[in-house]
């Protein structure tokens, strides 16, 4: 275990999530400017005779980081794998892309350790056929991604904020919250400019799973309105939920926010940036 490497998986909230009509594909055509956490998931990761992935707390393992190294390995014509070891922070069924983040930071270390690594755009392909917010969580910084997630625009940096999140104890399956959505006859957006204050930031959240996911969970609703009342700059859920996220200018006020929040089963405060 002696070239083991300590990588960081960083947590996602969606900023803006605007959803269109279903497709022919079964997903549905959205518009979402995603933004990375500090929280993360830490990962272990050598190189083994073939893949595996232990990852305590979650039952039957990482099967997303399982498929997405070896869907790399069988690209790049390696024999080869890899061992991951994951010590999960990032609540799952939360909306904040716990799983995705690990797929997506496993896939851009690993494809360094082989001896001929996929070039970028084969990369991005794995990262797609894993899941739709993958391709987006190859990048630390914000993005803003189309079609059923999979095309990404690398915007740069966010004003620096911090956030609160309230975990209701329930999680939520993206699936049934996609399911749930009624789309509405407004167009997308055709292009989301990259805030540069913080009220420009709090301007623009906006979530069109929110009505789906606080129907299913209600829980949600309550833990915005909290965090509302706790002075957050705006509050909201985050992706498919169950996690709500309120958006604050100080370290300080976002804890003083959370230590007040009632309703919340795990709650904690973070970055908005990988750091
Ligand atoms: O791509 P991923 O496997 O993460 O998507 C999970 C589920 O979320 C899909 O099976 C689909 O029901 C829903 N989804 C969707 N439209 C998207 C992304 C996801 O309907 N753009």
């Amino acid at each position: 275990m002696d070239d083991v490497a300590i990588i960081r998986a960083c947590a996602k909230v969606n900023l803006v999530l605007r959803v269109g009509p279903l497709r022919p594909d079964g997903y549905h055509e959205l518009v979402t400017l995603i933004a990375r956490l500090s929280l993360a998931d830490i990962l272990l990761i050598d190189r083994a005779e073939r893949t595996t992935v232990s990852c305590p707390g979650l039952p039957g393992g990482d099967t997303l980081v399982t498929r997405a190294l070896e869907l790399l390995c069988e690209s790049a014509g390696s024999d080869g794998g890899f061992h991951v070891h994951i010590d999960k922070r990032i609540p799952h069924g939360a909306g904040l892309g716990g799983g995705s983040a690990d797929a997506a930071a496993a896939l851009r270390f690993a494809n360094e350790l082989l001896p001929t690594p996929v070039i970028p755009a084969e990369l991005v392909r794995i990262a797609a056929a894993i899941g739709s917010d993958v391709p987006a969580l190859l990048h630390d910084e914000a993005t803003l991604c189309r079609g059923r997630g999979e095309q990404v625009e690398v915007l740069g940096e966010l004003p620096r904020a911090y956030v609160a999140l309230a975990h209701p104890g329930r999680p939520l399956a993206t699936r049934d919250v996609y399911r749930r959505y009624q789309p509405e006859a407004r167009p997308l957006p055709a292009a989301i400019a990259l805030p540069q204050t913080l009220d420009e930031l709090a301007a623009l959240i906006e979530n069109d799973l929110a009505v789906p996911a606080e129907q299913l969970e209600p829980a949600c609703a309550e833990l915005r309105l909290g965090l509302l009342e706790a002075g957050a700059r705006t509050a909201a859920v985050s992706g498919s939920g169950s996690v709500v996220f309120g958006l604050f200018a100080t370290e300080q006020e976002a804890e003083g926010a959370i230590a007040n929040l009632a309703g919340a089963a795990w709650k904690t405060t973070s970055t908005l940036g990988a750091r």
